[in-house]
């Protein structure tokens, strides 16, 4: 009898507990067999013209702001030049940047000629047109710079992740296109192509997602992140070389962090300092990536960028049953340091839903004083997990139940993130979801900055 009421004592106690647990969203997406789209659809058609260039594509070239690195691929031959011909909306005098040109090969596979440029000492919020394919079929486009870097500048970003190619995909980004809250550069947090899901990694999928993307990314830069699906390690056909088409394909502006390698990195953008990490680089005590990290954080200045923004691939806080606890051995090592640094928001990848933590965190653990539940942290970041991008491997619907205190939203579905920086107290995030109108906000919180 005293057992019975200790076991019925301990199961309401129990209850008690797990039922702070947030919202696991009602809404149930109709499952449909997601499949890559054809190699013949219009999203992935080569643009017209001898030497086209194609899979034009911008990111952020130096770490302010000032510069931007574009890459395309031609074809056809590689004379026509690695040059970008651009100019300011307001200027008629034409300057002219010469990049550079790399190919590789991965196994049966011979890259096109991939050219990037950096075109450096821009003038801060301001439009810019430029052309690429000098010599042959010359191709425009525009992107408009960021602002000068400062405490109260507003700026919009949007969150993608493990996009894909499929026709979720597409939906994703022209969700993503179409939002009215107008997402001024994306922040991706990795898985672009899955072109590894093919017979021997088939990197004309590379091709083919560098020309779907183009549509967003030429005129906006996309900030790269390193997902598990850009390693592509085949020792089985030889391909040993960790990141190659990624790296070969999608460079980043990691020297001017200091960094030394192009998966940890991190720019200024607006009144944003973004850190990107990477989940599948050593990361433990003594590595590259440790010291700069542990360097890093110090350098932020949060009376200049007040927000703080992490990216990396595998989610610390995950409540899905897919890639469960596969962030676990970086939260260990990192987590002390986001609580101590006050990161604002750490979006993450990798699992194919949607996600929301409370701001927790589990940094009183030892081996011997057996602290290992989470628990609530104003210091802590709030944990998104956004790998909801429409990929070929299909959305992720097992969860672990009940829904662990630490997960206030959660919601199998595609759909991308916007976050929305007012000035240096308030950031306003929203989650849409696919089958939603462009405007509705599935999901959103106010961001109040701590500093
Ligand atoms: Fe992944």
């Amino acid at each position: 009898m005293v057992a019975y009421i200790v076991l019925v004592l301990g199961l309401v106690l129990n209850g008690a507990v797990l039922s702070n647990g947030g919202k696991t969203s009602t809404f149930v997406r109709k499952v449909e067999k997601t499949i890559d789209m054809p190699l013949d659809s219009d999203v992935f058609r080569v643009p017209p013209g001898y030497n086209a260039p194609q899979q034009v594509h911008i990111t952020q070239g130096d770490h302010i702001g000032k510069a931007v690195i574009v890459s395309w691929v031609t074809v056809d031959e590689p004379a026509g030049s690695s040059k970008v011909l651009y100019w300011s909306e307001n200027s008629k005098q034409k300057k002219l940047a010469e990049g550079k040109l790399v190919t590789y090969r991965f196994f049966n596979y011979t890259s096109g000629y991939i050219h990037h440029c950096t075109i450096t000492d821009l003038k801060f919020n301001t439009k810019y047109y430029y052309v690429v394919g000098i010599g042959h079929t010359e191709r425009k486009f525009w992107f408009i710079t960021p602002p000068e870097v400062g405490p109260d500048v507003s700026y919009t970003f949007g969150l993608i992740g493990d996009i894909g190619q499929t026709f979720d995909s597409n939906k994703t980004l022209t969700h993503y296109e179409l939002n009215p809250q107008k997402g001024q550069t994306v922040l991706f947090v990795g898985d672009l192509s899955y072109a590894d899901k093919y017979p021997n990694h088939d990197n004309v999928r590379w091709d083919t997602c560098g020309r779907f993307v183009e549509r967003s990314v030429a005129y906006q830069p996309w900030i790269w992140t390193a997902g598990n699906h850009e390693i592509d390690f085949a020792p089985e056909i030889g391909e040993t070389e960790p990141f190659k088409p990624y790296t070969k394909r999608y460079p980043v502006p990691y020297e001017a962090s200091r960094s030394t390698a192009p998966f940890w990195y991190s720019i200024k953008r607006a009144s944003a300092y973004i850190i990107v990490l990477a989940s599948y680089s050593a990361y433990g005590k003594y590595t590259p990536q440790y010291i700069w990290l542990r360097d890093e954080l110090p350098k932020v200045n949060r009376s200049e960028t007040p927000w703080l923004i992490v990216l990396m691939h595998a989610p610390w806080y995950n409540s899905y049953n897919d890639h469960y606890m596969e962030g676990e051995s970086m939260r260990v090592m990192f987590e002390p340091w986001f609580v101590k640094y006050k990161v604002d928001v750490v979006f993450s990848g990798h699992v194919h839903a949607y996600e929301r933590s409370e701001r927790v965190s589990n940094i009183a653990y030892s081996i011997v004083n057996g602290k290992c539940i989470p628990v609530r942290d104003q210091s802590a970041p709030v944990y998104i997990t956004i790998g909801d991008g429409g990929n070929i491997e299909g959305l992720a619907t097992n969860m672990s139940e009940p829904q662990p205190p630490y997960s206030a939203y959660r919601e199998s579905s595609f759909g991308h993130a916007i976050f929305d920086i007012k000035n240096r107290t308030h950031a306003y995030y929203s989650w849409h979801r696919n089958e939603d109108r462009y405007a509705v906000e599935a999901d959103s919180m106010w961001f109040f900055n701590r500093q």
